[in-house]
């Protein structure tokens, strides 16, 4: 059976009342590496998103963060980050989000984001176009990269790992109007979507963090495309470039330079 659109809104609307209760709450924080984190509610709002779709879905594949691949039909596949933004929540920085997706055919078709502090809900079906609390969005009309303001987020492995964004990093800062990191890729990818970022990328990140986001992007009339330009952002070593289009090319020549 086919989810509706009303049915990712409904998960993710659950989803973010349980990451609202236990924010700034005293909460349960383990290690997973020497920055990556994983607290009480990442699992909790994990467990009541797969609850939720294998009990109205009961045949399809669901890939989690928390707890990988539960299998099902390949056809029929969930990337589901449950908490987008571990470590902001963990410190109280209120930047955090629930990132849905549900693809078919490896296509997204459908995705939704819920970031609970602001109370912003965004979805987007594939050809309905993307909307943020029911109103439709589009990307930004900023044509230069000197006039464009980035977002960014970087591997947790980057102490010890050469290939961790530092060097585009520096390369953008001086040549666009900032570059931020907020914490959460999802978030970053939707307000790239509701055209507050004019472009987002990063290296070395997973399906569950940009599977949702990308359609937003370009059901809001912007391009995805890994950092080197080709279609494949979502794979087994997922990179992603997310822009209005206007400054892809810019953005591309950058990450190339
Ligand atoms: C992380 C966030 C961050 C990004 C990292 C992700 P998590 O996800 O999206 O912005 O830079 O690459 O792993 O661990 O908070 O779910
Ligand atoms: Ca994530
Ligand atoms: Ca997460």
């Amino acid at each position: 059976m086919k989810p509706k659109i009303t049915d990712l809104e409904n998960l993710a609307l659950g989803a973010g009342k349980i990451l609202k209760e236990g924010y700034g709450g005293k909460i349960q924080i383990d290690m997973k590496g020497k920055i990556d984190l994983v607290t009480e509610f990442d699992r909790r709002t994990e467990d009541y998103l797969v609850g939720a779709i294998r009990s109205q879905f009961p045949g399809h594949k669901v890939i989690t963060e928390e707890r990988g691949v539960i299998q099902g039909e390949n056809s029929r596949v969930w990337y589901i980050d449950p908490l987008d933004g571990t470590v902001n929540y963990a410190h109280g920085v209120p930047i955090f989000s629930v990132s849905i997706a549900y693809m078919e055919n490896d296509q997204v078709v459908m995705g939704a984001i819920y970031d609970p502090m602001q109370a912003e809900l965004y979805v987007a079906e594939r050809g309905q176009g993307a909307r943020l609390n029911g109103r439709p969005v589009r990307v930004s009309q900023a044509s230069a990269l000197d006039q464009s303001l980035l977002v960014t987020g970087f591997p947790y492995d980057m102490h010890t790992n050469p290939v961790n964004n530092l060097d585009h990093y520096a390369n953008f800062a001086v040549r666009s109007r900032g570059v931020r990191g907020l914490g959460s890729a999802a978030i970053d990818l939707a307000y790239v979507a509701a055209g507050r970022f004019d472009g987002f990328w990063e290296i070395r990140i997973h399906n569950w963090d940009i599977a949702a986001g990308s359609l937003l992007v370009e059901e809001a009339g912007g391009k995805v495309t890994d950092v080197r330009g080709g279609p494949d952002f979502i794979s087994d070593e997922p990179s992603i470039l997310a822009t209005n289009g206007r400054i892809h090319s810019q953005m591309l020549a950058v990450l190339q330079g």
